[in-house]
Order: C-alpha cells, then structure tokens, then sequence
C-alpha cells in the first residue's frame, strides 16, 4: 500500500439510478449517423445511417476518396456489417463538422474496416483524428489489433459545432467506413469517482474526453447495440475471466428494479443486470477462500475509469450478500452490502466509478471480486457488468485532488440533469493494516474450536471470561438440541419457514413439540467466518439475560451443524412497523417504549459485564417486538467485546450498517460504545420521522436521515418532518426531548455523546413528558426527573455495579444465569 502507516480511506461513490418512468427509448438531441462513402442510406438495427452526402453536416476538403470494398464477404459476420462495405479515404487533413443542438455529453464512435481496394490498400494506413479540443485517435493503424476497428469516445461538447478532423500521417491516407455523433444522457458520466491508488476523490470527469475500451456483461451474452437503448455493445466476460471454474453464471429472469421503479436503461440494459458472475459456492474440499478475477489489456501510463454495474439478483432476503472488489489488487469496494447500496431492495441496478492509475511499466488492469472480511458472512460475491474507459488525457498520471476534509461518513447525494439522476456517495474509510492487525488479535483470542462433539476443546472455555473451564460442550452454554428436534420443529428447515437471511445463515421460525414458537438461526456448516460467529453468538449471549435483549434458548452441533434457537420475536422488526409493510401505526407511547426498552438492552449490554459490549450493528432491523411490543435487541453477530482497561478503544474493522455508522468509526476505526450511541440516535430519528435511513429517491439533501434530520433539528425545527401519523399526538415538551437526545447522540464526536445510560434517561424524561396529563404532572415528573438523574451521575461514578431505578439496569430486567432454567421457564410460559 502506498501509505502503509496510514489510515487509508475509502470513499465509494454509489451512484443510483432515478431515471425517466416513460419506458421509451431515449431519443438523442443530436443524432448523426453517417455511412461514410456510401451513396444510400443503411439501416442498422431500428437506426438509420445516413448516405455519406452531406445534409445537415458539412465536409470540409477537395480531395477525399468514396472506395466500396471489393470483398464485402470478409465482413459479413461482423455486427453492423452493412457499414463495413464503403469507406471515405481522405489523402488531406480533412473535416466533418457537426452542428450541436444540445451542449454536453455525446458519444463519438468510428468505424474502421481496413479493406483492400484496388486504389488503396487501407491496412497501412496510418492518421490521426481530433476535434477542436481533443486529439481522439494519435498516429492509429486500424490494422494493428484485429480486422476491424470500433472506436468509441464520450466526450462532453461546449460548442456549437463538433468538428472532427482526419490527418493521414506522412504519405499514408486516413480513411473511416462509419462515424456517429450522438448526445447521450448528461448523467451517463458523472463529475466524481473514487481514485483507487490513493484513497481520494477523483474530481472533474465530466469535462474529460473518455475512450470506452471495455464494455462487459458479465454472466452473459452478448448483447448488441439494437438491444441497447443508447447502442451500446456488450460482450461476454469468458475470455478475460483468469480462473472460470471459480466463477458461475447467474441470471434473473424477473424485472430489474431501478430506485422510484423507474427505468435505467440508459445506464445500463436490464439484460446486463439480470445476468452476473459469481463466486462459485465453496465446498467441503475448498474450504478456503478465493477471489474471482478478470484481466484487461490497457495502456501503460493512463488512468481508466471503471465502472463496477451491481444488481442483487442471487439473495432471497435483504442484508445478505456481502462481497469486496479489487482493481488492480487495490481494495475498490470494502465489505459492500449490495441490499442497503439499493435502498434496502432486491433486484435493484447500482453502478461505482473508480479511477486506477496503470503504472508506467504495466499494461494489465485487473478488476476481482472477493469473499468479504466480516466474521458472519458467507463467501460470496458477483459482478453484473463493467466498464472500462481510458481518460484521453490522463497520460503519465493526473492530478488528483487530495480528498477534501470534513463530511465524512455522510451520504452525498445530488440530483442531476434531465433524468433525475440520484447519486449517492457512501462514504467509507476502512484501514487494511488495522483490519490485518484485528484479524490476528482474534486469531490469538479464539481458542481453536471444532464442533465436533468428542474430539472438540471446550466450547465453554471460554464462555465466562475464561474463569470457568467446564468440560463437554454442553456446559453452561445453553440448551443442546439434537438435530432431529429441530429438523421435526422447522418442517425440516422448510424454505416456507424461513423469517429471515443473515449473514450467518437462515433463520427458520420453529415450533417445538410442546408448541413453543422459536426461531432457528442455522448456520453454514462449512463456513470458517459462520464458526467463528457462532463461537461468538454462545459465548456473549450465554452470558447476557436480559429482558430486553434477545434470549439464546439453546443450539445443536450435531452433524457439523451449528444452529442456534432464540425465542420467537412475534411481532418482527421495530422496521417493519415504522415503515414499508401494512403494519398498523405504533403510537408515539408506543413508540417511545420501544426506544427506551432498546435503550435499556443496550445499556446492559455496554455495562452489564465487567468488559463492555459493543453491539456495533444497532438498526430499527435488529429492534425486535414480541407480542405485547416489547423491545429485545437481536443479532450479536457482530458484537465485540469493548475496550481493555488499558485501551479507550477497539480497532476493527468497519462493520455495520450504511445510514447508521458513526462517522468517527469510519475516520478512526476506532469502536467505543459511543458508535452505538450514534447508531442508536438514527434510529430515534427513524423512529420519529418513519422513513429509511437512506433513501436515494428523495433529493440530495434528504437522503441520509441523519444529515437531514440534524438540518432540521440545528433549525430548531424537527416537528417539521415528523411522522405525519403521530405528528398531532406529541407533545411539544416530549418533542423536544427527544430531539436534544437524537441531536446528543449524533455528535460528531463520541466523547460529546452520551453513554447509553444518559439516553436512556432522556427518553423516559421524554416519556414521562408525553405522559404528563397537567402541569402539576409534568412538575412531578420533572422533580423525579431530577432526583433520578443523581442516581444516573452516581452509577456513572460507581460503574459497573448496578442499582435499581431508571438509567441502571433494574434486577427484574435481569434474567436467570442458567440457560436450563430459561429454557424450561420458556417451556412452561409457553407462547408468552
Ligand atoms: C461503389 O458501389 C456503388 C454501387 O454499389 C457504385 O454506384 C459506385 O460507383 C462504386 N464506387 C466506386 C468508387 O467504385
Ligand atoms: C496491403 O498491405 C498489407 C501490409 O503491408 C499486405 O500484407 C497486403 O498484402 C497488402 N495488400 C495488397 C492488395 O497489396
Ligand atoms: C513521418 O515520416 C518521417 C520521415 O520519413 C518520420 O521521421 C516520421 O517518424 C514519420 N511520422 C510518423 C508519424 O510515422
Ligand atoms: C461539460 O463541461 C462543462 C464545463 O466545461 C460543465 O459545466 C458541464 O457540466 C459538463 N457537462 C457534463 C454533462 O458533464
Ligand atoms: C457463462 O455464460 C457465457 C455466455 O452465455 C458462456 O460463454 C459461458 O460459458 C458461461 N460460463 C459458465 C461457467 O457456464
Ligand atoms: C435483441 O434484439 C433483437 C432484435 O430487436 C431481438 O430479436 C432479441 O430478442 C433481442 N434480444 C434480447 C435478449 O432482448
Ligand atoms: C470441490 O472443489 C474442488 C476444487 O475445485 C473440486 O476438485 C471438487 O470436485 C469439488 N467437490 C464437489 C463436491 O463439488
Ligand atoms: C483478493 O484479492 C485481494 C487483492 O489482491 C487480496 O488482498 C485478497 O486477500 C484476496 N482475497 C482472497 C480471498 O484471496
């Protein structure tokens, strides 16, 4: 790495796609389409390719040739063959020049056959093409590469007439058998990429002359320019795959959803993001992980854009399909979660530019996908389509602007031209030295661990903090299952039963024999990072009982398995109730009892052990209601122990989830509690406001919550935006607590955040504000309110222990150690 002492970051640049809805093709301002040195016109495909005469374009030069090829059968197998059968030589610089109607960007393509002519044998030739402010092609020989030439530059025009210049070099001759000039969308090209040798933003794209030289559709066909709405050619990636037996072909026959459900045709086809290579699924005998890798030709010494095209077309549920990608073994993407990219929808088209600088002594791009580095995750990853284009004046490196400061971890979005363009910037910083160090930290920890029974170390050697080595797995872990209970229990793991994917698995809803609903959480036997996560998930919940946490009932590790059985959530996500289902509205009592029964999970989990816990993944999708609406905070699986006593902090990797990571986590890898806090405090938003935490439909400023929100908030007006259902329902006092609290929460800095115990107190403040029935109510609360707060300062002062009241963890909330008792209690107060 470049700056291998340095916390690198990484900013991706997504760009989502808010196209027109009319499903009809787009329809360029400019359109020339000239068969040059043809005396008729050509059809191609739907298009019409105008008979080199001149009408609404003008050739400027006496001395230029008309030539037929004399062996029109040596194209016939070529697409747009019919264009390959004339050509206009020129033996002088000579000029096409087009009137622009509509100013920015057009696509330039050039057709070359180099065909032998009684005249002129056009494999020698030799020239140049520019336009007034670019040189397009420099000393080119068609002949070099293969038999023909297609050449397409995107260029954006600023005057009001294009004109194209060929200059044959020395004594040969220039010569073109087809030229177009079309307008393409503005939006095509954006201004920014992410800079991939150096974590940075590459700025001013839109002003560059680019030369497509790849335009893959990964996974499949070919598809040719009359498929494509701005005809575009796509070829299958086959030939430039280093190892095809790692990858498989996948395809998606349903509709492709674009953000608003508009289309993106323009972008890209639907056909490239309905196919996608993937990583071939792992398997017993190749346990170890392995990226998938395309090579591509390219000059040294030049900067390319690539163009990465994304479509969750493999996962069956959300949040499940996490990958990295690579340019030039130069990390691109990190740990990228395809379903929150594409505002938390399947089947939905998103593209990343990234700039790569080809060192002078190279010619090889290569772009990979690979497994990603978080614990839980399966193996996996695809790619639907790529683009490559060359930055004409990039030569011998370009400028790159250091990235600017400030605004880190906030999404950018804009909307831009025409079509309504919305582009999300997610900006992630990670450190791959960091992440090394991490890795091997937890290799040290971990003691080895095999699931099977007999042979394996203990698996509760480690479950109390390393102070009770109880022998046999089962040790104070929890229930142990055998298989065939919950084989009988799940309908045998009936994909019908399935309430959930996660990274570690999928998650069965389950009946026992005795009518106890429990969700089965089964594990990928075969997954090193699932082990790891299961290891992970007994450890830390056999030692936290809690009310308003989840409760591990048991697992099985019989036959390699590893499945993990929790209490049945009835009522599903805090999410699924706040927005997107049919869910009825939760009032703002109900609401606020949500947000303070999380809140107290969660200070239990910060405070309750003598090492903190971090939850590191707090989201209104880890919020779970049982049947009375009961918050319990779910899924440790990415849980980490806290701070040492000697450290203030953890350093990991970024994990978590876009639109809820603290920015200071991305800046300084650098987990403490107060990530959760920040986490926490989005989700209050959430939960106030009623919409997703990104949502790249909306206009730039209200796509991430959490900026939004706070605009409002720095105003002093949030009730604007409130959730217009309970909007009428909140008391201004409770309001405005509550909002002090968000605000608190999402500081920019964890030291200026609250710790858990803090916001839990402001929300039952708030609660109680909301509550308060008259003045004299309100007065009380406020002198409780007051009286409590000592009692908060005092536990702060006298941590961890525990005292009851509001802000300390109450003994009711804590639940029996023994995970026999819990389960029996479990059976007995059946479906409760
Ligand atoms: C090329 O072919 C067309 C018809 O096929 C003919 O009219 C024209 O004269 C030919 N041009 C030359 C230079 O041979
Ligand atoms: C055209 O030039 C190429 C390369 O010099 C040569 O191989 C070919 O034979 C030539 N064809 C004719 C008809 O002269
Ligand atoms: C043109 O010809 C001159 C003299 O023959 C030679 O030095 C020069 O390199 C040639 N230019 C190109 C572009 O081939
Ligand atoms: C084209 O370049 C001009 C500046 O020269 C810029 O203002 C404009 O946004 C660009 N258009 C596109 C489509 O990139
Ligand atoms: C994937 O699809 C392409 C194009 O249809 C085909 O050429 C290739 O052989 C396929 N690869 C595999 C592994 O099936
Ligand atoms: C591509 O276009 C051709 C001609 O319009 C059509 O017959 C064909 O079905 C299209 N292919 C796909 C995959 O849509
Ligand atoms: C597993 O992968 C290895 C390596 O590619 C292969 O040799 C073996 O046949 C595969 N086994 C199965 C069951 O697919
Ligand atoms: C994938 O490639 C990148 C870059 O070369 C490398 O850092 C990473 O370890 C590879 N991953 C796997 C699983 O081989």
């Amino acid at each position: 790495m470049a700056t291998p002492n340095h916390v690198l970051g990484l900013l991706i640049f997504l760009a989502f796609l808010k196209l027109r809805n009319a499903a009809s093709t787009f329809n360029p301002e400019d359109n020339y389409l000239i068969d040059c040195g043809s005396l008729t016109n050509t059809m191609v495909g739907q298009r019409v390719f105008e008979a080199d005469t001149g009408r609404s374009w003008t050739l400027t030069t006496p001395n230029n040739i008309i030539a037929n090829n004399t062996t029109p059968s040596t194209v016939s197998s070529l697409d747009s063959s019919s264009l390959y059968l004339n050509a206009r030589i020129f033996n002088k610089p000579s000029s096409y020049s087009f009137p622009i109607q509509q100013k920015g960007r057009h696509f330039i393509r050039l057709y070359f056959f180099p065909f032998d002519n009684k005249d002129f044998n056009l494999t020698t030739a030799q020239f140049s093409i520019s336009t007034q402010d670019n040189v397009l092609l420099d000393n080119f020989r068609p002949r070099q590469d293969s038999i023909t030439a297609f050449k397409e530059f995107s260029v954006n025009l600023t005057r009001d007439t294009l004109i194209l210049t060929f200059s044959p070099e020395n004594n040969s001759v220039a010569f073109v058998n087809a030229l177009e000039v079309v307008s393409v969308p503005d939006n095509l090209i954006l201004d920014t990429a992410q800079t991939v040798n150096t974590k940075a933003t590459y700025r001013g794209l839109s002003t560059q002359l680019l030369e497509t030289v790849y335009r893959i559709n990964m996974g499949g066909p070919k598809i040719i320019s009359v498929n494509d709405t701005l005809w575009r050619t796509w070829v299958p990636d086959g030939s430039y795959l280093v190892d095809p037996k790692l990858a498989q072909n996948v395809s998606y026959g349903g509709t492709i959803s674009y953000i608003n459900g508009a289309t993106s045709a323009e972008i890209a086809p639907d056909l490239v993001y309905s196919t996608a290579t993937r990583l071939l699924p792992q398997n017993s005998t190749m346990s170890a992980s392995y990226n998938v890798t395309w090579n591509f030709n390219v000059q040294a010494g030049f900067s390319y854009v690539v163009r990465m095209h994304f479509c969750d077309i493999v996962s069956k549920a959300l949040n499940n399909l996490y990958f990295s990608s690579y340019i030039n073994s130069w990390s691109a993407t990190n740990d990228i979660d395809l379903s929150t990219l594409a505002a938390n929808t399947l089947h939905t088209a998103v593209f990343m530019d990234f700039v790569v600088d080809i060192p002078g002594e190279s010619n090889r791009l290569s772009v990979s996908i690979g497994p990603s580095d978080i614990n839980n995750v399966f193996p996996d990853g695809i790619l639907n389509g790529l683009e490559i284009m060359k930055i004409s004046s990039s030569y011998a490196g370009n400028v790159v602007e250091p990235k600017s400061k400030g605004n880190t971890g906030a999404i950018v979005g804009a909307v831009l031209g025409v079509m309504g363009v919305v582009i999300v910037a997610i900006v992630v910083f990670f450190c791959l030295r960091k992440r090394k160090r991490a890795k091997k930290q937890q290799s040290k920890t971990w003691l080895p661990f095999s699931i099977n029974g007999g042979t394996s170390q203990s698996l509760a050697s480690r479950a109390t903090n390393g102070t009770a080595a109880t022998s046999g797995v089962n040790g104070n872990l929890g229930y142990r299952f055998s298989f065939v209970v919950l084989q009988e229990a799940t309908n045998n793991f009936d994909e019908n039963w399935v309430i959930g994917l996660g990274g570690f698995g999928k998650v069965y809803k389950g009946v026992l024999r005795d009518d106890t609903k429990v969700a089965v959480k089964r594990g990928n036997p075969k997954s090193q990072q699932g082990l790891n996560e299961f290891r992970t998930e007994i450890e830390l919940l056999s030692r936290l009982r809690h009310r308003h946490l989840v409760s591990l009932i048991g697992f099985c590790d019989e036959r390699n398995e590893m499945i993990l059985v929790y209490e049945y959530m009835e009522k599903g996500t805090l999410k699924s109730h706040l927005y997107g289902s049919n869910l009825p509205n939760l009032s703002w009592e109900q609401r606020l009892e949500i947000c303070i029964g999380s809140a107290r999970g969660l200070h239990y989990l910060h405070t309750g052990s003598a090492k903190a816990i971090i939850h590191r993944d707090v989201k209104s999708a880890n919020i779970l209601l049982d049947e009375n609406l009961m918050a319990k905070v779910a899924d440790f699986g990415l849980s980490k122990t806290g701070p040492e006593l000697d450290q203030t902090h953890v350093s990991t990797a970024v994990k978590g989830s876009f639109g809820y990571l603290d920015p200071e986590y991305f800046r300084r890898q650098q987990l403490t509690e107060k990530s959760d806090v920040y986490s926490f405090g989005v989700v209050l938003l959430e939960v106030l406001c009623a919409r997703p935490v990104i949502d790249p439909t909306l206009p730039r400023e209200m796509v991430n919550l959490a900026e939004w929100g706070m605009k409002w908030q720095k105003r002093g007006e949030l009730d604007q935006i409130v959730d217009p259902r309970i909007a009428g329902d909140i008391k201004p006092d409770s309001l405005r607590k509550f909002a002090e609290t968000v605000e608190k929460c999402l500081a920019d800095f964890g030291v200026e955040r609250p710790t858990m115990g803090d916001v839990l107190w402001n929300l039952e403040y708030a609660f109680q504000l909301q509550e308060a029935g008259s003045t004299d109510s309100l007065v009380n609360s406020i002198n409780r309110i007051t009286e409590l707060s000592s009692q908060v300062r005092d536990m702060n002062n006298t941590q961890p222990v525990m005292e009851t009241g509001v802000g300390n963890i109450s003994s009711n909330d804590l639940s029996d150690i023994s995970m026999s008792r819990v389960f029996s209690q479990l059976i007995k107060s059946e479906g409760r």
